[in-house]
């Protein structure tokens, strides 16, 4: 039987991936985050604590369940955080990614982890998997390095670029489309920038192309990223929109306006064909990621 570790598992990645694997009986999982509790019932999922930059505890706890696959939804994915903890962003971005190499190497797991579009410059978007990475930011530049810890470390992995990812968890840090439909919820106005511009993700793609990579033993990088090219101003107001909330709480701006932390790329946007063709997917418009994410809120009971 298959066995798959899961590494961030109570993020919101981490999380859609445990739902859609531990419901297949062909597969054995263990879910890890570095929390000592799990979100979920700990009785309907296997849970261990597992911190991805204790080498030693990753190390040993690889080596006692023997995994087949490792999928790394474990990162630390504040931009502006990274930028100003550049030694912490290191140690989870690059440091643990080179702890599951090693762990993984001593069993024959393959890796499946997840980057960004913040390896590119945004200069010229939408980019494909072969364009040359630039990044501007330090959250882009320690994603770039993780990256190359698999690319150098002769196991076999796969790596799936994603953008602006959203979609319901419990306890997750909160992502775009959430603060958005929380904060004009609460009658706030909120500031969007309309120079921002790329494609958002719902999470539901992502975990679907990990998943394919490992069930088509597809190997390299791949792009996954929502099928509409939009400003995050224009995403707000296509939120707004889809959740029936006021949109003139809605202030467009230039980024050069929000003075934070780290820069970000201004156009990227991903050419996903390699995905589309290799893995057999075709991700969702924005209004269909929506309309997913109005249901999945719906039955937390969040509406
Ligand atoms: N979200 C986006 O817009 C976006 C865009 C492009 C790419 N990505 C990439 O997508 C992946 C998943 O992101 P996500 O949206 O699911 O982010 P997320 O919700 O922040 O999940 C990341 C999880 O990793 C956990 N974690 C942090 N340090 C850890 C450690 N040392 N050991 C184990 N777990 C640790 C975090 O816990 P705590 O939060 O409690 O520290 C969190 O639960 C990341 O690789 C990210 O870089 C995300």
């Amino acid at each position: 039987m298959n066995r798959i570790l899961i590494c961030g598992s109570n993020g919101l990645l981490g999380q859609r991936l445990a739902q859609m694997l531990s419901r297949k009986t062909e597969y054995e999982v263990l879910n890890t985050s570095h929390h000592r509790t799990f979100v979920f019932d700990h009785q309907l999922f296997d849970y261990t604590q597992l911190d991805i930059t204790k080498k030693g505890d990753v190390k040993s706890l690889v080596s006692s369940f023997q995994p087949t696959v490792i999928l790394n939804a474990a990162a630390a994915t504040n931009v502006d955080w990274c930028e100003t903890h550049r030694e912490q962003a290191w140690t989870i971005n690059v440091v643990g990614v080179e702890n599951l190499v090693e762990a993984a190497k001593r069993v024959g797991a393959k890796i499946i982890h997840v980057s960004t579009d913040y390896v590119f410059d945004g200069r010229e978007g939408p980019y494909a998997e072969d364009d040359r990475p630039n990044p501007i930011s330090y959250y882009g530049k320690a994603k770039l390095a993780g990256e190359n810890v698999l690319r150098i470390s002769g196991i076999p992995f796969g790596i799936v670029r994603t953008i602006v990812v959203y979609g319901y968890g419990i306890k997750i840090k909160s992502n775009f489309a959430l603060w958005v439909i929380e904060s004009l919820r609460a009658g706030k106005s909120i500031r969007c920038v309309d120079d921002q511009i790329s494609n958002p993700t719902h999470v539901n793609d992502l975990a679907l192309a990990m998943v394919r990579i490992f069930e088509r033993q597809r190997e390299g990088v791949y792009h996954v990223s929502g099928s509409e090219t939009v400003s995050r101003h224009e995403f707000a107001v296509k939120i707004a929109e889809s959740f029936r909330l006021d949109s003139s709480l809605i202030q467009q701006i230039k980024s050069s306006e929000l003075q934070q932390a780290a820069p970000r790329p201004l156009l990227t946007g991903f050419i996903t064909l390699k995905a589309e063709t290799e893995l057999g997917i075709r991700t969702m418009n924005i209004l269909e990621g929506l309309t997913l994410l109005k249901r999945e809120m719906e039955s937390a009971g969040r509406n």
